[in-house]
Formats: C-alpha cells, structure tokens, sequence
C-alpha cells in the first residue's frame, strides 16, 4: 500500500511537472514578439518552436522562461554543428553540382564558423544573465544561414542543396533569439 502510494505520488509529480513545462514551453513560443516581423515570415514557427523545445529532454525541467532560453540556446548550437557537418560531407564527397557551388559551400563553412562563434558567446551572456548582449550574438549567429542561402541564389543562381536546412537553422537561431527579446521587453 505504502509503495503503491510513494510510487503514485511519484507518478503524480511527474505528470504535473511535464504539464507545467509544457504550458511554459506553448505560452513561450505563442507569446514571441512580433515587432521584429520574423515571425510573420515564417508561419510555422509556433510549432516548431514548440517541437523543438519538447524534442530537447532538458525542457522539461524547465520552470521559467531563463530555463528555456538556455534550452533554445544550447539546440541552436546543435543544430548548427548538424548542418556544419551536412556540409563539410558534400564538399568531400564531391557531391555538389559546379566548381561554383563547391565555392559557395566552402562559403558556407566560413560563415557556419563565425555563427557558430557568436552562438557559444551568446550561450555565455545568457549564462551570466546579460541578455542585451546575447541578443546581438544571435543577430549576428542568423547570417550565416541567410547569407550561406544568398550565395547560392545571388548572381549565381545556383541551387542551394542545403536549402532546408540552413532555412530550419535560421529558425533555430530564432527560437532563442525571440525568447531573449520577449524576456527584455516584458
Ligand atoms: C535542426 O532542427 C530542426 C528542428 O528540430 C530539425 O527538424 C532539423 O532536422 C535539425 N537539422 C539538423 C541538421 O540537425
């Protein structure tokens, strides 16, 4: 009886937990700003907001909004090294269409470096409570997504083969980035 109790109990508070964090993380990615027009250019954003905050096991420990930035922080950094790695196994596996986009993938590598950069810094002022600064570190961190697309789709006209990714890393980068600017200007 007892250990049906503990174990209910138990049960019982991980089921409120799971439900708490999970309010957080919905109320969260609704509530972004939407003065910065980034969202109205991705309609999907709620959700995957959502998704990717709930795919992280760490978010449901989180119990404010700081637990989620860090959360968003720390996907971002994974998603970048995902999409880095894409990349570098194109390029060696010579499985890009010219010489030109081979070019514009190393391109993309050098960008990828400096984002990835800013997103570790930017990961550090959240860590030291310094929002204001972390923010422009994730502004910066969202070109190379945007400017690796551009050297593709430039005078180039070339096809992007990492399109979708860089386009899911930029939203990425976002998540963080609008949880900041919803915790600065609340
Ligand atoms: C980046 O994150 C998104 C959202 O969780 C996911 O769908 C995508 O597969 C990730 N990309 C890489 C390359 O990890």
């Amino acid at each position: 009886m007892l250990m049906n109790l503990v174990a209910f109990a138990l049960l019982f508070n991980g089921c409120t937990a799971n439900k708490v964090a999970d309010a957080l993380i919905q109320n969260s990615c609704k509530e972004v700003p939407k003065f910065t027009g980034m969202v109205s250019r991705w309609p999907h954003f709620e959700n995957d907001c959502i998704a990717s905050l709930k795919e992280n096991p760490q978010s449901q420990k989180a119990r404010n909004i700081d637990d989620l930035i860090m959360v968003g922080a720390n996907n971002a950094i994974s998603n970048l090294t995902n999409v880095k790695r894409i990349v570098e196994k194109i390029i060696k596996e010579r499985k890009y269409k010219s010489s030109l986009s081979k070019k514009s993938l190393e391109d993309c590598l050098k960008l990828y470096s400096k984002s990835s950069h800013s997103l570790i810094s930017g990961l550090n002022y959240i860590k030291k409570g310094n929002l204001d600064d972390a923010n422009h570190e994730y502004t910066d961190a969202a070109k190379a997504p945007i400017f690796c697309e551009l050297k593709f789709n430039g005078d180039n006209q070339q096809i992007s083969p990492v399109k979708k990714e860089n386009n899911l890393l930029l939203t990425m980068i976002q998540i963080p980035e609008l949880l900041i600017l919803k915790e600065l200007w609340h």
